[in-house]
């Protein structure tokens, strides 16, 4: 597909610690529309952040990216200056984090904090500035914007907290923006505030969204199509739908049956066994270990994404024998 935004390709990223080497991503790829929202799922420890952090570059020490390619917008990132990769971060690809304090620093007001970032990548008046960031605040709903823009992100609850660290992250109206778990830290409530606030940023400013999480219900609100991953690599690609009603890879229906609703959180079940250990993965399929239905040929051969319809890929030996249990989902898009 010529539109898109975003096309990862091979990815792998590792990080070369004492123990060993952690592979953390190895050999994701996926593609990315114009205006599409693509959902990044799977347990903790799966790659998500990384991948994120690939994309954008600032993986920490001692990760490297050590394979692929990453193509945003015709170019090629890992191919840029670190000079070009800062412009690029929070002009074109804005991200917001699980935790809002570490996207704002504490010791400046919201208002300094916000025209730092706009400056950093634009000219503008003091007084221009200043009407862009009250839009901006205006737009991610914050209250008596004229007095809270003088306040000390220790002021604001953990939801305004969050709302201001997206109204950092749009300065610029990025054209892509990764959330990364953007409402891990709060209260059931307030997520599904600064969710319903995200999906119509998304929708206003016509953003591309990759929106990370391991909560199922959070794909099904707020995305068209999912990449599933499992210990550093893409297990199933489907559209959303798809995904929810006939999902193709054991590991799938095990998050599908481990995370009922959103508003269902303590009912939440663990999917039996252990995350692999990703300086030694297990051999042939790294999820044979804990699948109900793994052959002899499992423990030997990785599977290969192949495609079990239009749109709908799979990396599992079985998907033709077995029969998965989905499940029905209104989508909120
Ligand atoms: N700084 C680091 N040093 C060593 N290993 C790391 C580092 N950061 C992440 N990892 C490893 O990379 C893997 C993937 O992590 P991550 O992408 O954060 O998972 P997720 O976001 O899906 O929960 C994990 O096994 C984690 O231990
Ligand atoms: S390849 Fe085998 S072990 Fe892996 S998910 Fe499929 S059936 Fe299970
Ligand atoms: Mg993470």
């Amino acid at each position: 597909m010529e539109d898109n935004i975003l096309h990862v390709e091979g990815l792998k990223t590792h990080f070369f610690t004492e123990a060993g080497v952690v592979k953390a991503v190895d050999g994701v790829s996926f593609t990315l529309g114009r205006g599409e929202s693509l959902g990044l799922v799977g347990e903790s420890g799966s790659g998500k952040t990384v991948t994120a952090l690939s994309v954008l570059r600032i993986v920490p020490k001692p990760g490297r990216i050590i394979a692929g390619k990453i193509e945003y917008d015709g170019g090629d990132l890992l191919k840029k200056t670190d000079g070009e990769m800062q412009k690029i971060r929070g002009k074109d690809i804005g991200t917001i984090f699980q935790d809002p304090s570490s996207s704002l620093n504490p010791v400046y007001n919201i208002e300094t904090q916000i025209r730092d970032v706009i400056l950093a990548h634009e000219k503008l008046s003091a007084k221009a500035c200043r009407s862009r960031i009250i839009k901006l605040l205006e737009l991610v709903g914050i209250p008596e914007i004229e007095t809270r823009m003088r306040e000390y992100p220790h002021q604001f609850s953990g939801g305004m907290k969050q709302r201001v660290a997206i109204a950092r992250a749009l300065v610029c109206e990025p054209k892509l923006l990764f959330a990364d778990e953007p409402t891990t830290s709060l209260d059931v409530t307030i997520q599904a505030q600064v969710l319903d606030l995200l999906n119509e940023l998304k929708r206003r400013l016509g953003m591309s969204l990759v929106m990370i999480t391991h909560d199922m219900g959070i794909i099904a609100k707020m995305t068209t199509r999912v990449v599933v991953l499992y210990a550093g690599l893409v297990c199933e690609i489907a559209k959303t739908m798809d995904l929810f009603e006939r999902p193709r890879h054991p590991y799938t229906e095990a998050l599908l049956g481990a995370v009922p609703r959103l508003d269902m959180r303590k009912a939440l079940r663990l999917i039996p066994g252990n995350i692999p250990n990703l300086i030694n993965p297990p051999s042939g399929c790294r999820f044979h270990p804990r699948c109900k239905y793994a052959t002899r040929r499992c423990e030997i051969e990785g599977p290969l994404l192949e495609e079990t319809e239009q749109g709908h890929e799979v990396a599992c030996h079985e998907w033709r024998n077995i029969k998965l249990k989905g499940e029905k989902v209104s989508n909120g898009q």
